[in-house]
């Protein structure tokens, strides 16, 4: 067994958290062992879902696990170039929070549903339903590959005020 590691999180504003990531050819075991550490960083944050670009990699690359009950099976989630082929128009509003802008939180509408398309781990392609908070993380996490964060979503100050608190944090954790 290959031992897992956990990675760095990067923390808003960082210009890797704005790119548009490029569409992964080929499910390589290099790309596969990044998906399994990726789980280990997320599950270890603690959060519910974890984009490439969040570690640093600008790859079209996904993780997640929505699963809340107390004693559930985990259920982790491994999308390759994730795509979103049909949305509801119903919405449903969600609060939000992003690993890469720690203890900040904010509602959030989306589409109530999404279709998504994505490659899994062996480079099957799959295509899936999602709804609930399901939905929400896996738009929150493709929205991360296209350079946009949740705070995008909001009003130019409320984004000013999280992205300072956020500048503020970053300070703090580099000086220990
Ligand atoms: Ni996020």
């Amino acid at each position: 067994m290959i031992p897992m590691t956990t990675k760095p999180i990067l923390l808003h504003p960082d210009p890797r958290l704005k790119k548009v990531c490029d569409p992964v050819q080929d499910v390589t075991d290099e790309l596969r062992k990044l998906a399994d550490d990726m789980l280990e960083t997320m599950y270890d944050a603690p959060g519910i879902g974890l984009a490439a670009p969040q570690v640093g990699v600008l790859s079209r690359l996904i993780v997640m696990d929505c699963v809340k009950e107390e004693g559930a099976a985990p259920q982790p989630m491994v999308l390759f170039n994730p795509e979103v082929i049909a949305a509801s128009e119903d919405t449903s509003v969600y609060e939000e929070g992003c690993l890469s802008i720690p203890e900040q939180f904010a509602d959030v509408t989306r589409p109530k549903w999404v279709q998504v398309r994505w490659m899994d781990r062996d480079g099957n392609p799959q295509e899936q339903e999602f709804d609930e908070l399901w939905s929400t993380c896996v738009q929150h996490e493709i929205d991360h590959l296209n350079g946009k964060l949740f705070i995008d979503y909001l009003s130019p100050m409320k984004r000013q005020m999280m992205t300072r608190k956020s500048q503020k944090m970053k300070r703090e954790r580099a000086r220990t």
